[in-house]
C-alpha cells in the first residue's frame, strides 16, 4: 500500500517498492532527500551529506543552493545548475526564491486542469505550497504514489497572488538531484519509418538529453528518458525511468555536475515559451512519472506498463478486446471506389477479421495527398451511395466499419481554408511553409475546436464508425495565433496541445465505445498524453517485420504490447522492399494490437487459408500478448535476434517469440533464457509437447530448433507454453 510519512521537517512517500523523501531546510528551503528503491527508515543527515550538505547548518548563503538537491529550483538566487522555474517578474527580474508555506496529505489525489494525468484511484497524494514573497507566485507540487507499482508522478500548479502580471518562461514537471553521475543515460530517438530507436550511454560531464520543438512528441525521439547503473542490464540492476505525460514540444535533460552530481529535469520545452499569468491566473505544468526498477530496464518498463494500464490508459479499453481489423491503407492506398473497398470488406469478413478500416482518400476530392483535409464531407465520385450506406454494407457483412480522418489539419486547397485563412497556424506577413501539402489548424482556439468536434462526431454519427483513426502527420512551423495578443503568442504550442486535449476528451466521452487508434506518419505521438484519451496507436508506418522488430522493441521501453497498433503486411514490403516469410511477419505483428495491412484478395489460397488461422490464434492469445506481464529476452539492437515472452498474471501460460535476421548456416541452435516463469513450476510446450521446469528454462534457456539450410532470412519461432500440475 502507498503510504505518506510526515515527521517533522521530512515527508517520506513510498509503497512497496520505492520512496521518494522530501526535507525542509532552515529558512523553508524544500530540498529533496531520496529517490529509489523502498527504506525503511530515513537519515536525512547522511542522506544530504551525500551531496556535500550538512542540513543542520543550511542557509542559502555563499550560494550553497548550487549544491543543495532541490525539489523545484528556480534560476537566480545562487543555484548556477539550469532550474527548473524561471518566471519573469513585473521588474523584469527573473530570479524566484520559493519557500515552504504548508504541506498537505491529501485525501484523493486532483485531477489536472486541462491535462491528461494518471487518475486518482490506489494512490496516496501529497501538496506543497511553496511562495515567492517578492512577486507573489505561489507554487504547489503536486505528488501521488501508487499502491500497486513503482511509481511516483508529480506536476506542480502556478497561481500568480500578487498584484501585476507575470510571465512564465519556464516551468518544468520534474527535477531529480542524484548525488553521483555513475550512470548510462538511456533515450529513444528515431525517425519516419525508425521509430524509437533505444540509445544507452554513459553520462558525461555537462548536459544531454532529448528534446523536440516540432509541436508534438515527435517520430524523433519520445518523452523519456532512464539512468541505468553501469552494470545493469535487462533483467537486473538499478534503473530510474521517467516519462512525461505530454503530446508536444518537451525537453529530458541530465546535467552532469562539477562536483559529481547529477540534476534531471523534464517537462514542456520551453523553446518559443512564454506563458503571461495575470493577477489571480493559474498555470499547470503536464504531469511527470517516476518509476524505479531494482530488475533492470525490463522492471522499468514493467513498472510503467502496470502505471499506464491500470491508472492512465482509457478505462473502457483495458483488459477489453480489441477487434482484429484490415486497413485499407497499403491495400488500396487514394486508389478505391465503392465496389473495391466492399470486396475487401467482404474478404476481410471472410478470413474471420472483425473490422474493416477505410483509410485515407474518402473525403473532398482527395485523389492524392495534395488537396481537401478539412473539407470532410464524403467523395461521391469515389463512394456514389454516400458515407452511411457504406457502413451499412460494411456491417452486413458481420463485421464492424472504421474510418480515418486527419482532423487537425487543412490543405490549402479546400473549402475550409478559403473560407477561414486564419484558422491555421501562421504569422501575418510570412509566407505559410506547407509540409505533405499541409497546414495545421490552430487547436488553441475555440472556433477550431468547435469545428474539429463537429467534423469527427458528425462523421462518427453518419458511419456508424466504431473505430477512428485519428491521424497527425506534419509538425509546426509558422508558430502563431491569429487569437492570441502578440505577448501571448509564445503560448500558442501549448495552448495547441490543451486544445487538442479539450477535443479528445469530448469526443472519447460522447463516443465511449468507439474505439480511437492515434496515428502520427505511423508512432509521431506516441506518448503517454495521448493514451489518456486513445488506448492504441499506430507504432510506425514502416510494417516490415524486421524493422518493426527494432521500433516495437523501444516502444516497450515505455508502452505496453496492447498500446503498439501492428499490422501484417503485403510483400514485397512497401517501405522496405524486404520480402519476409507471413509466418514472421505473422509473429511481428501480433507483438501488439494485432491486425491486417493488405489486399486480402490479393493472396494465394494457402496464405488466405493462413490468414483464417492466424486469426484463430491472435483472438485466442490476446489477453496474454496484450495484457500479460511483457519481457524482453534479445534486443535486435544487440545481435542478429530479437526475442520476448509475455506471461499470464498466474504464471500458468507464456507466448515466446524468437526473431532471427540473418540466416547464419552451420551454427547452434538458438538458446534464450525465459522470464517471468515459476520456476518451481513444469511448463509444456504446446507446439512440441516438451515439458520444461520453469528453472531449467530460465536458467538453461530454451533451445530453439535449428532452421534447415535454405529457411532463409528473417525465420522466426512462436511457443506456447502452458503450466502443468505435477503428477
Ligand atoms: C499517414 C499514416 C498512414 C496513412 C496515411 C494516409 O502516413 O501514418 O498510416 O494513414 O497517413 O495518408
Amino acid at each position: 500500500m502507498a503510504e505518506i510519512l510526515n515527521e517533522g521537517n521530512i515527508w517520506h512517500l513510498r509503497n512497496e517498492w520505492i520512496s521518494y523523501a522530501l526535507m525542509e531546510l532552515p529558512g523553508g528551503v524544500l530540498a529533496h532527500l531520496y529517490a529509489g528503491p523502498r527504506l525503511q527508515r530515513l537519515n536525512p543527515v547522511g542522506l544530504m551529506r551525500r551531496h556535500g550538505v550538512d542540513a543542520e547548518a543550511f542557509t542559502v548563503q555563499e550560494c550553497a543552493l548550487d549544491r543543495l538537491p532541490q525539489e523545484y529550483p528556480s534560476f537566480g538566487l545562487g543555484d548556477m545548475r539550469e532550474g527548473a522555474l524561471t518566471v519573469e517578474a513585473p521588474d523584469g527580474s527573473c530570479a524566484v526564491d520559493l519557500r515552504l508555506v504548508c504541506a498537505e496529505i491529501l485525501d484523493a489525489k486532483p485531477a489536472l486542469e486541462g491535462l491528461p494525468a494518471t487518475r486518482g484511484e490506489g494512490c496516496a497524494a501529497a501538496r506543497f505550497h511553496l511562495r515567492d514573497a517578492h512577486t507573489g507566485l505561489e507554487v504547489e507540487l503536486n505528488y501521488a504514489v501508487y499502491d500497486d507499482c513503482a511509481a511516483l508522478v508529480r506536476s506542480a500548479r502556478l497561481v500568480n497572488r500578487g498584484e501585476a502580471p507575470l510571465v512564465v518562461e519556464r516551468a518544468y514537471s520534474l527535477c531529480l538531484d542524484l548525488p553521483d553521475a555513475d550512470w548510462d543515460l538511456i533515450t529513444l530517438s528515431g525517425s519516419w519509418a525508425r521509430e524509437r530507436a533505444v540509445h544507452r550511454r554513459p553520462l558525461v560531464a555537462g548536459f544531454q538529453g532529448v528534446s523536440t520543438q516540432r509541436g508534438a512528441s515527435s517520430l524523433q525521439t519520445s518523452p523519456f528518458m532512464a539512468l541505468a547503473r553501469h552494470e545493469a542490464t535487462e533483467a537486473s540492476g538499478d534503473v530510474l525511468g521517467m516519462a512525461l505525460i505530454y503530446s508536444g514540444n518537451f525537453i529530458a535533460r541530465a546535467e552532469a555536475v562539477c562536483t559529481g552530481g547529477t540534476r534531471l529535469l523534464m517537462g514542456l520545452n520551453d523553446r518559443d515559451f512564454a506563458w503571461r499569468l495575470e493577477p489571480g491566473e493559474a498555470f499547470t505544468t503536464p504531469e511527470a512519472a517516476l518509476v524505479v526498477s531494482t530488475a533492470g530496464v525490463g522492471g522499468m518498463s514493467r513498472a510503467f506498463h502496470t502505471l499506464w494500464e491500470n491508472h492512465l490508459l482509457p478505462k473502457r479499453w483495458m483488459g477489453a478486446e480489441r477487434p482484429v481489423l484490415l486497413n485499407s491503407w497499403e491495400a488500396a492506398y487514394f486508389d478505391f471506389d465503392e465496389d473495391k473497398l466492399l470486396a475487401i470488406a467482404e474478404a476481410t469478413a471472410d478470413a474471420g477479421a472483425k473490422l474493416f478500416v477505410m483509410d485515407d482518400g474518402w473525403f473532398g476530392h482527395r485523389d492524392d495527398d495534395t488537396t481537401s483535409l478539412g473539407d470532410w464531407q464524403t467523395d461521391l465520385r469515389k463512394l456514389p451511395s454516400g458515407l452511411k450506406a457504406l457502413g451499412e454494407r460494411v456491417r452486413a457483412l458481420g463485421i464492424g466499419f472504421g474510418i480515418w480522418m486527419e482532423p487537425e489539419m487543412v490543405s490549402p486547397d479546400s473549402d475550409l481554408y478559403r473560407a477561414h485563412p486564419d484558422w491555421c497556424l501562421h504569422i501575418p506577413g510570412r509566407e505559410g511553409i506547407t509540409a505533405r501539402h499541409q497546414l495545421v489548424l490552430d487547436l488553441g482556439r475555440e472556433d477550431v475546436q468547435e469545428f474539429v468536434y463537429t467534423a469527427v462526431a458528425d462523421t462518427l454519427k453518419e458511419s456508424g464508425a466504431a473505430y477512428l483513426k485519428w491521424d497527425m502527420n506534419r509538425n509546426f512551423s509558422n508558430i502563431g495565433s491569429a487569437a492570441l495578443p502578440a505577448n501571448r503568442q509564445k503560448e500558442t504550442a501549448h495552448r495547441y496541445i490543451l486544445g487538442l486535449y479539450a477535443v479528445l476528451g469530448r469526443l472519447t466521452a460522447d463516443f465511449p465505445d468507439v474505439l480511437f487508434e492515434g496515428c502520427s506518419s505511423g508512432g509521431g505521438r506516441f506518448d503517454a498524453g495521448m493514451f489518456y484519451y486513445v488506448p492504441q496507436f499506430w507504432c510506425s508506418d514502416d510494417t516490415d517485420a524486421l524493422m518493426r522488430c527494432e521500433i516495437q522493441y523501444g516502444t516497450t521501453l515505455v508502452f505496453p504490447p496492447s498500446t503498439m497498433g501492428c499490422h501484417v503486411s503485403a510483400v514485397p514490403n512497401h517501405q522496405t522492399s524486404r520480402v519476409i516469410p507471413m509466418a514472421t511477419r505473422f509473429a511481428v505483428a501480433l507483438g501488439g494490437s494485432f491486425g491486417y495491412e493488405l489486399d486480402p484478395r490479393r493472396l494465394t489460397d494457402e496464405e488466405r487459408e493462413a490468414m483464417r488461422g492466424q486469426i484463430v490464434f491472435a483472438n485466442a492469445t490476446q489477453q496474454l500478448r496484450l495484457y500479460g506481464a511483457f519481457y524482453r529476452l534479445r534486443s535486435p539492437f544487440e545481435g542478429n535476434d530479437t526475442a520476448w515472452m509475455s506471461v499470464s498474471p498466474e504464471r500458468d501460460e507464456a507466448l515466446f517469440t524468437y526473431v532471427r535476421n540473418r540466416a547464419v548456416p552451420n551454427v547452434l541452435p538458438p538458446l534464450v533464457k525465459l522470464r517471468g516463469l515459476d520456476a518451481l513450476r513444469r511448463y509444456r510446450v504446446v507446439e512440441t509437447g516438451e515439458v520444461y521446469g520453469g528453472d531449467e528454462l530460465m536458467t538453461v534457456g530454451l533451445s530453439c530448433p535449428v532452421p534447415s539450410l535454405g529457411s532463409g532470412d528473417a525465420w522466426s519461432v512462436m511457443y506456447t507454453l502452458k503450466g502443468e500440475d505435477e503428477a
